[in-house]
């Protein structure tokens, strides 16, 4: 029998931790006297704590001694707001759609860009739904590579193309796509819009969706 598997990426689907990651940056960069809003904030979603922190800067020059003590500052009052992280703060839809998969037979990894992933699942109370977790440590390139998608995919035994990805930024969407993996976008077109399939959350999702996903690519 062919095994499939389904690869969810974390902040933006299955818990919101977008505003933390926000008001973490915001209070660096107003302590910095560095303009920052929640529209520059979109860019960051789903790229690095690095990468994020180059997007930020937009340009100004900081030497590493400084970079390191801005990101491990930002992360410091990061990992303040995850005290705050109860089960309550699954998105609507999720816990479901992820058992639901798991009693399908689907093999289910994590893959984050994030390294408090691990973190956050625990808060969260559910690291036992993944057979594979992927974060911030797992690979040096980061999305938009597809690195972490294919070294989740590795990691759970089945082939890229027999797995469908579950993304809500950009960069992942890009990254799963490279990877020659299926992609369900999460979130407005513009950014998710070059997904195989686009929804609000998985709430809106069915397993038998993603099995018509599957035979469209004549996997089934
Ligand atoms: C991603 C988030 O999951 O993780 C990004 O979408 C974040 O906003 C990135 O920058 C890295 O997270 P962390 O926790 O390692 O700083
Ligand atoms: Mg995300």
């Amino acid at each position: 029998m062919t095994t499939f598997g389904m690869i969810f990426d974390l902040d933006g689907v299955i818990v919101d931790t977008a505003e933390f990651h926000f008001l973490a940056w915001k209070r660096l960069a107003d302590e910095e006297g560095i303009p920052f809003t929640r529209e520059d904030n979109e860019a960051l979603r789903g790229v690095s704590r690095r990468e994020s922190l180059e997007l930020l800067l937009k340009g100004r020059k900081i030497d590493e001694e400084t970079a390191q003590a801005w990101m491990a500052r930002k992360n410091s009052y990061y990992v303040n707001y995850l005290k705050d992280l109860t089960p309550q703060d699954i998105l609507r839809g999720s816990y479901e759609f992820l058992q639901n998969a798991r009693a399908e037979g689907y093999r289910i990894g994590l893959a984050s860009a994030s390294r408090n992933a691990n973190t956050v699942l625990e808060r969260l109370e559910i690291s036992h739904l993944f057979d594979v977790i992927g974060d911030g440590y797992a690979v040096v390139n980061t999305k938009p590579a597809s690195d972490l998608f294919l070294w989740v995919a590795g990691g759970l035994g089945v082939p890229a193309r027999q797995c469908i990805v579950f993304e809500d930024a950009e960069a992942g969407v890009e990254a799963a796509l490279r990877g020659g993996m299926l992609c369900v976008g999460i979130g407005p077109t513009e950014r998710v819009g070059k997904a195989h399939l686009i929804c609000q959350g998985l709430y809106e999702l069915t397993i038998q969706q993603m099995q018509h996903l599957l035979a469209e690519r004549q996997l089934i």
